[in-house]
């Protein structure tokens, strides 16, 4: 039998992400509020959540048990927050949040960047507002069905209150780890992210994009700046690949033929598959280059030292709105400035 949960949940923010995570506590047995936008509450009211992971897995939660809002219920008190959405919605969400939930109530950001947490406690200063990081990808696949498409784990800043949580997390196929610092965590995921935006402008499939050294190459300039910046700010990146964070430019940088033999398991990826970035640019909605890039210029800056490429690349996602144009590897490299 599983553990009793300290209280109810509350997602924030219903989408890939947040349909995963909570659909998986909820099949587990965990009440679990979905706070969502009309099309995913329409679909998940319609439809349920069906929820499979790439190890053949699939769980399912009726339409029927699913508690469904369209703003965090006045008055609830849930006993964590998950805050689900997208960067550029963090403020908008927190501050909503904090109009509705009572002081003290525990929110873990799990979402990408580094900032996302402290903007969030900026907006919702009276809730207790802790980082997090979803290692792997979760797709949707159709209405109400959601596919964990890699592996790896949760991370969230140690807080007593979250211990409690974790034999639950457990339980419902979605481990939690609590660690002290998460920062080298998060760097570690921002890493790899940094390909977000070149396979955003390449218009391609992410396997595709990856196999074509030159779309590589940018992706390894993006990564050696950051890595520089992180060096001067005395931030050790934690290791999320077979290889360490160092060893990361280099290995792009390979001759395809090579590359292929080495990264065997990156590249066991769906065909179709595309970043979230490339899917944003596509449907012409807000991207989080601001959560990637901007955070390696920003931090570059802080510490004298110059992250040129990842500015550029930011320049050009911003501009894709009025020049949607998929840039090959050779052109992208150049407009990067790289020989
Ligand atoms: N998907 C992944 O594989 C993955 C993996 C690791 C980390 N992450 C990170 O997790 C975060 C969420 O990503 P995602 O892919 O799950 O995004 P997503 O699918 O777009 O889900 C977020 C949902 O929240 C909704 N939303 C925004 N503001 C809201 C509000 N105030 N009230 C209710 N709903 C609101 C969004 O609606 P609108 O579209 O209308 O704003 C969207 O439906 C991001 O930071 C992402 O980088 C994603």
């Amino acid at each position: 039998m599983n553990p009793a949960p300290p209280g109810p949940v509350l997602v924030m923010g219903a989408g890939a992400v947040g349909c995963w995570i909570g659909g998986c506590l909820a099949a587990s047995g965990v009440p679990v509020t979905f706070v969502g936008r009309a099309r995913v509450l329409g679909a998940l009211r319609e439809h349920g959540l069906t929820l499979t992971d790439l190890d053949g897995g699939v769980r399912s939660v009726a339409a029927g048990s699913l508690a469904l809002a369209p703003a965090p219920p006045a008055g609830s008190a849930p006993a964590l927050v998950l805050l689900c959405v997208k960067s550029g919605a963090t403020a908008e969400a927190a501050a909503e949040l904090a109009a509705a939930l009572p002081a003290g109530t525990l929110l873990v950001s799990m979402q990408n960047g580094i900032s996302n947490a402290a903007l969030a406690r900026s907006h919702a200063p009276r809730l207790t507002v802790l980082p997090g990081m979803v290692q792997y990808n979760v797709v949707e696949l159709g209405p109400g069905r959601y596919h964990r498409a890699t592996f790896g784990i949760l991370a969230a800043t140690e807080h007593p209150a979250l211990q409690a949580w974790q034999p639950l997390f457990a339980a419902a196929g979605v481990p939690l780890e609590l660690h002290r610092e998460l920062a080298p965590l998060q760097w570690g995921k921002l890493l790899l992210n940094l390909n977000n935006p070149v396979n955003a402008l390449s218009g391609l499939p992410l396997r595709a994009q990856l196999l074509d050294r030159d779309y590589r190459a940018c992706m390894a300039a993006l990564i050696a700046e950051a890595l520089a910046a992180l060096h001067a700010a005395g931030i050790r990146p934690a290791r999320l690949t077979p290889l360490p964070p160092a060893a990361l430019p280099a290995a792009l940088r390979l001759p395809t033929p090579v590359f292929r033999l080495l990264a065997t398991r990156l590249l066991r990826i769906d065909a179709k598959a595309r970043t979230s970035m490339a899917n944003d640019l596509m449907q012409g909605r807000t991207t989080e280059i601001d959560a990637l890039c901007g955070e390696v210029v920003r931090l570059a800056r802080d510490h004298g030292v110059a992250a040129p490429v990842n500015e550029r690349i930011s320049e050009l996602v911003r501009a894709w709105p009025k020049d949607p144009r998929p840039r090959g590897g050779a052109e992208l490299r150049t407009a990067l400035g790289l020989a």
